[in-house]
């Protein structure tokens, strides 16, 4: 049985590979028929049957992105797979039209879809065309001010109850993430440090992926994974998360060109067949990181619908009292003649996405935030004083949403972070049919000639690059790639108005733009400006005796 299985899997294997081959090939020769991108400059590739595919995408293509912003035009060619020619962009019209105006001819690659569905089922990220627009226009409503509001509460509930306790109350009971953080420090200076005054070390991205997973969590599944009260209590989602997030960074090669087709290939039983005998082991991790959160979600819906079929009192007392996302969106969805009803595997399908849409990328940004403060006191110290009179003003209590959202420096500490170190620095469209794709500025070609619209084949990846719109220094003047919250509080240069970056949010592309632009931008802001109110006094401790 053993050897078969194997030969079965390599003898699978050595298949697919085949199958792709030939497509690609197929796909590639009518590629070169086209100029229009063939002109365009390019880095050189490393490799000759991968092109720049590796050096463009990898978990450390940060210097290659960083030469493209410096030394190329804000449109380059990249070659990928046996010649395979792909664009990235920052060019702001072009931008525009990629995800606005001709959104409907650029979709995301459907090894998105393919792959996104297997794993995380039919929620709002891993679907396109006329089911998409139904699910967003469900989900839509349920993330309406009026409902952010509401979940403020919930935020600080998990932050924590009283602020700034952190340096003043030592011992603190409550099971939060202050007081999480505060034990580690306090068992931190037992046992390493015999000078208290010494500074302490805090992997804070551990520390806020948790927060995140919690924060979504709550408020958007109104259900608590983590009580955030000591190193050991990380949920198991917290790990497979972020695994999830790195193994898929792994498989570019495979998401981008075998998964389309593994997916027609039999049906859903029969491919499971094979992937359990194919000797692949991320494929066989990510198989259990998705039936583990299908299962959980399953679960966590069960006790939704119990919950709702037993009245209001049953509903208040669930972990998020009925306001997190999940339950707004079945309520809405059970109200007779509601317009954009979903399926069950829809409901179902829209927890593991949004889990996954929430969590690295909260906290990612909240993770950027605290280091950046433990090394710039300066910037701290200002905050700090903000945020302490703005608490003064209401009586030391948790600052209500109307006054959180309005303080002028917190907002540019949060937005200057967002800008420089985007959570999601790229997002990847494929186009559906031949195009035109105008530029803001014309660029100079191979030949020579000046460029100022490119021709497009069907099928052409496109990635736009948000990291590199966000710190062009072209628009955003010579200081792009410093961290300067105060470049907020001041007039921004006109060059940035003029040029008419299409993200929705504040001359960002971070939440993206167009129709498929973040629809959790707002819940993400109030989860960064609340978070921030509970910094400890940096990350140089020292207890009070
Ligand atoms: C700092 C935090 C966040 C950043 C930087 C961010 C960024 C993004 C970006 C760039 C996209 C577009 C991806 C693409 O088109 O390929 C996106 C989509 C999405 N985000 Fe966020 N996001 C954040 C937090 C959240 C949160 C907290 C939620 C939910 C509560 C959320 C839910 C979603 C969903 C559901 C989509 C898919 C929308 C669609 O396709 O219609 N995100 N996000
Ligand atoms: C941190 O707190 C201490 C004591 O509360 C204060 O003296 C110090 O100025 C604070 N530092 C910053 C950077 O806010
Ligand atoms: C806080 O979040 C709100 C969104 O609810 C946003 O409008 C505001 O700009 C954010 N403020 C800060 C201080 O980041
Ligand atoms: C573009 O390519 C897709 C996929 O092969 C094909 O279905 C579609 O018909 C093409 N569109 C046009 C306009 O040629």
């Amino acid at each position: 049985m053993a050897v078969s299985q194997s030969t079965a899997g390599l003898f699978l294997s050595a298949l697919v590979f085949t199958i792709l081959w030939v497509n690609i090939a197929r796909r590639n020769r009518r590629h070169q028929h086209s100029h229009g991108l063939a002109n365009l400059p390019s880095p050189e590739a490393k490799s000759w049957w991968k092109g720049n595919f590796d050096q463009a995408l990898n978990p450390k293509a940060w210097d290659f992105h960083m030469r493209l912003l410096k030394e190329y035009a804000p449109v380059v060619r990249l070659d990928a797979f046996l010649g395979d020619k792909q664009l990235i962009v920052f060019d702001p019209k072009a931008m525009h039209h990629i995800l606005v105006k001709d959104q409907a001819m650029y979709d995301k690659p459907k090894s998105t879809f393919s792959g996104g569905v297997l794993i995380f089922g039919k929620g709002l990220v891993t679907i396109q065309g006329e089911a998409h627009r139904k699910q967003r226009r469900a989900l839509n409503p349920v993330f309406s001010i009026a409902h952010m509001r509401n979940m403020l509460p919930i935020f600080y509930d998990v932050v924590h109850k009283v602020s700034i306790t952190l340096i003043h109350e030592l011992r603190f009971p409550t099971h939060d993430l202050v007081s999480g953080i505060r034990n580690q420090l306090e068992d931190g200076l037992s046992s390493k440090f015999k000078d208290e005054n010494a500074p302490q070390e805090i992997e804070i991205l551990s520390w806020m992926s948790r927060t995140a997973l919690e924060l979504v969590g709550q408020a958007g599944l109104g259900y608590s994974f983590d009580d955030l009260a000591d190193d050991s209590g990380a949920h198991p989602y917290t790990g497979i998360l972020k695994q999830l997030v790195t193994t898929l960074g792994r498989m570019w090669f495979i998401r981008s060109y075998i998964v389309n087709f593994a997916v027609k290939i039999g049906s859903p039983s029969f491919r499971r067949w094979v992937l359990d005998r194919l000797p692949w082991k991320g494929g066989h991790r990510l198989r259990d990181m998705s039936d583990y959160m299908w299962e959980l979600s399953k679960q966590i819906h069960e006790g939704k619908k119990r919950a709702l079929a037993g009245g209001d009192e049953a509903v208040a007392r669930q972990v998020g009292k009925g306001k997190d996302i999940m339950s707004i969106l079945m309520r809405l969805n059970m109200e007779e003649g509601s317009q954009s009803q979903l399926d069950e595997d829809e409901v179902l399908g829209q927890m593991s996405s949004l889990i996954f849409a929430a969590m690295d990328t909260t906290s990612s940004a909240l993770a950027r935030v605290l280091h950046i403060l433990s090394t710039r006191l300066d910037v701290q110290g200002k905050l700090r004083q903000e945020i302490l009179e703005a608490r003064k003003k209401c009586g030391d209590q948790d600052i209500p949403y109307d006054e959180l959202v309005s303080l002028p420096y917190l907002d540019a500490v949060c937005r200057e972070t967002l800008r420089l170190y985007p959570p999601v620095p790229y997002v990847f469209r494929v186009a559906t049919q031949d195009m035109i794709l105008p530029l803001s500025n014309p660029v100079t070609g191979i030949d020579g000639t000046s460029i100022s619209e490119i021709h497009i084949p069907n099928k052409t990846a496109v990635t736009v690059s948000i990291i590199n719109s966000n710190r062009n220094p072209v628009i955003w003047g010579p200081d792009a790639l410093e961290w300067k919250p105060e470049r907020w509080l001041s007039p921004l240069p006109d060059e940035l108005i003029e040029a008419h970056i299409p993200g929705v949010y504040s001359h960002l592309m971070t939440f993206n733009a167009g129709s498929r632009s973040c629809i959790g931008f707002k819940f993400s802001q109030l989860e960064m400006n609340d978070s921030s109110i509970y910094l400890p006094n940096s990350t140089v401790y020292r207890p009070e005796k």
